[in-house]
Parts: C-alpha cells; sequence; structure tokens
C-alpha cells in the first residue's frame, strides 16, 4: 500500500479504533505498560495512533508524538488533552523523520513497523534522531510460535493486508537486523504473538551490517 492508500484507510478506522481503545488496552496495556511505563526525558512516539501510549507514559517526559494520519493525530490530541503528559503530536512519515540527529533520549513505536511501507527505512530514522546511549523501545505483533495461530495468522493476512495495510505475518526481529538498530533486549508474550524489544543507536565505531 502507498502513504495514500493507508492515510484513507486509517480516515476510515479511527472512529472505531478510539471507542474500541478499551478493548485494545484490556489486551496489550500490560505489554505497553512495561514497554514505556519507565521512560525519561525526551520521547519520541512514531505513528501514535490514537495515543493508546500516552495513558502509559510517567508525566514527567517530554513527549512528541507522530504519525501519517490527521484523523488518527486527531483522535490523539483528545486523549493528550485527557492524561497529564505534557506533550505536541505532528503529522509526519516515519521514514523521512523531520527532526535532527541525536534529538530524542527514547523513541518508541507499537504496532506500526507492520504498517510503513518501509519498515527498515522508518528504523533506520529511529535510530538517527536517538542519542547516543539513548534506547528505541518497540511493541510488536508477529506470528505466533503455536502452529495453529500461526497457521490462522497466514489465512487471514492478506484480508487483513488489503484492509489496513498492516502485513499480519511480519516478523520484527528480521526487519530490526535489517536496519540500524542493535538488538539489546527482546521477550514474547501471548503465544509469541507480541514481541517487545529494546535496541539502540549503532555506535561510531560500529559497523552496520545490512
Ligand atoms: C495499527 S496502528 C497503531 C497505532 C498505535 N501505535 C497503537 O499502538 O495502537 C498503525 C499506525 O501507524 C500509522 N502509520 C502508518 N504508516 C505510517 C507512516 N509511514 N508514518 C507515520 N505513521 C504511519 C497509522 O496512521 C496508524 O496510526
Amino acid at each position: 500500500m502507498t502513504i495514500a492508500d493507508i492515510q484513507a484507510a486509517y480516515a476510515e478506522y479511527a472512529d472505531l479504533a478510539a471507542r474500541f481503545d478499551w478493548l485494545n488496552r484490556l489486551f496489550t496495556g500490560r505489554h505497553r505498560r512495561q514497554q514505556f511505563g519507565d521512560l525519561e526525558g525526551r520521547v519520541l512516539e512514531v505513528a501514535c495512533g490514537t495515543g493508546t501510549n500516552l495513558r502509559y507514559l510517567p508525566d514527567s517526559v517530554e513527549y512528541v508524538g507522530i504519525d501519517i494520519s490527521e484523523a488518527m493525530l486527531a483522535r490523539a490530541w483528545e486523549t493528550l488533552d485527557r492524561v497529564d503528559v505534557e506533550g505536541r503530536l505532528e503529522r509526519m512519515d516515519a521514514q523521512t523523520l523531520s527532526f535532527a540527529d541525536d534529538s530524542f533520549d527514547t523513541v518508541v513505536s507499537s504496532f506500526s513497523t507492520c504498517t510503513f511501507p518501509d519498515p527498515v527505512a522508518a528504523l533506520d530514522e529511529m535510530a538517527r534522531v536517538c542519542r547516543p546511549g539513548g534506547r528505541v523501545r518497540l511493541l510488536e505483533h508477529g506470528p505466533s510460535d503455536v502452529d495453529l495461530i500461526a497457521r490462522y495468522q497466514e489465512s487471514r493476512a492478506d484480508a487483513h493486508y488489503e484492509r489496513s495495510g498492516c502485513r499480519l505475518t511480519q516478523e520484527p526481529l528480521e526487519v530490526l537486523e535489517r536496519s540500524a538498530l542493535v538488538l539489546e533486549e527482546r521477550e514474547t508474550a501471548q503465544f509469541g504473538r507480541l514481541t517487545m524489544i529494546t535496541a539502540r543507536p549503532p555506535r561510531d565505531s560500529e559497523e552496520v551490517d545490512r
């Protein structure tokens, strides 16, 4: 899907996503809190959607959220008004961030690299804008390690992509390996369906292995 297709898909989906945010949080809230509940300093959220993660961030962070969809950002502004986190939101393509190098202490993203047309470019951008010593924290979905669930995901993958541009069976670690980011920690949950990743930008001395 192109960026325009994705914007059209999320323009339609934004209302539903906001209405059922409670259900989303019921299934993923624990993992969002684990990944994003202890952040400090300047935080960039890439593809913030309706702002679901705002409820799990410490109030003390300086938050910037970006997303390509105006409709999702409109919902995220409503969420930002309801929580104690101070921040701002901008419409921006994750694959070409307009921030300077090393601008943020932590860069976070959840359930979105599966939707970026070029997920490696987006991860490279996260590495670029994250300061040396900072961290990139991701929460991703992917194929389950339970065969029956994995086969169900596979059977739904094409229709799901047509509807939302989301690659249901994308392997998050395989994408990360092709990017400039260096994997530090990973953990899976929900039968391998969810992956929590901590990564860091490469050090000057490290070659990026493509
Ligand atoms: C499945 S939603 C996830 C939203 C949110 N992060 C969450 O955890 O619920 C995927 C989001 O990625 C955004 N997105 C897709 N492609 C994008 C791009 N190239 N740049 C920025 N945002 C993008 C969509 O607009 C949508 O808000």
